[in-house]
């Protein structure tokens, strides 16, 4: 697992909420550790949880388990985990408690903008903030996840980067022709920082074939979390990426 404590203690996206149903369980990585993703059986509990990918017996990852009521259920021995991680019991001796050390780990989730967010340490923060969720004025898609074979950095350096647009994007969001970067503001407060008003000419910037000077506003929350807003008079276009 990555110890960078920026990262460990920042909130990740691991899932979107509607993909886990009741009973589902699934495996994830984040951060170069292996998760285990499930939600309570439906009627039990529609609760969620997130923990290392790991049965404290025998070192089995609990991802190929199976959920029963509000329990996860290793599938080498049958250890059954409640909700909290607690080992509840051990078939193999079923008249004996679980020892203390019989413990999933367990790490925070929280559930935003139709997404499921992950911290494996303690979090610094809350989750990004992305007011357009809740606005009902915009119309909402969840795109991704996308596999980039480049580290995370990168590929937000690469979001925020309008200067590879008439190269990479020419004919959409960008033209060789107007290939200059006007100067831009930019502002660093506690929430990260503010790139705004960046003027970039679209030859078709929203698919509709028509060409516009967009004004484009990025904030970079975290090293893996950022956001883009570009607008004319009439349309705003968002982004949070993570
Ligand atoms: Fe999980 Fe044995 S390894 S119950």
């Amino acid at each position: 697992m990555l110890d960078d404590p920026v990262l460990v203690n920042d909130w990740h996206v691991v899932a979107r909420a509607g993909e886990i149903a009741g009973g589902e369980v699934r495996a994830v990585r984040l951060l170069g550790q292996d998760l285990v993703l499930w939600r309570g059986a439906p009627g039990v509990s529609a609760g969620l949880s997130v923990w290392q990918d790991l049965c404290r017996h025998r070192g089995a990852k609990l991802s190929g388990g199976r959920v029963a009521d509000d329990c996860l259920i290793c599938p080498y021995h049958g250890w059954q985990y409640d909700s909290s991680g607690r080992c509840v019991r051990i078939p193999a001796h079923p008249a004996q408690p679980p020892p203390a050390r019989a413990q999933a780990t367990t790490y925070r989730l929280t559930e935003r903008y139709g997404l499921i967010w992950a911290c494996l340490g303690t979090p610094a923060g809350d989750v990004p903030a992305f007011p357009e969720a809740d606005d009902g004025s915009f119309r909402k898609v969840h795109a991704g996840p996308y596999l980039f074979k480049a580290l995370g950095p990168r590929v937000i350096e690469n979001f925020l980067d309008v200067g590879h647009f008439p190269f990479v994007h020419a004919g959409f969001l960008g033209d060789p022709r107007h290939s200059e970067v006007g100067d831009y503001e930019v502002e660093t407060a506690a929430g990260g920082i503010t790139a705004r008003d960046i003027a970039v000419w679209q030859p078709d910037p929203d698919g509709t074939g028509e060409s516009a000077k967009m004004n484009y506003t990025y904030r970079v929350f975290r090293p893996l979390a950022a956001y883009f807003e570009k607008r004319t008079e009439q349309q705003r276009f968002s982004i949070i990426n993570s």
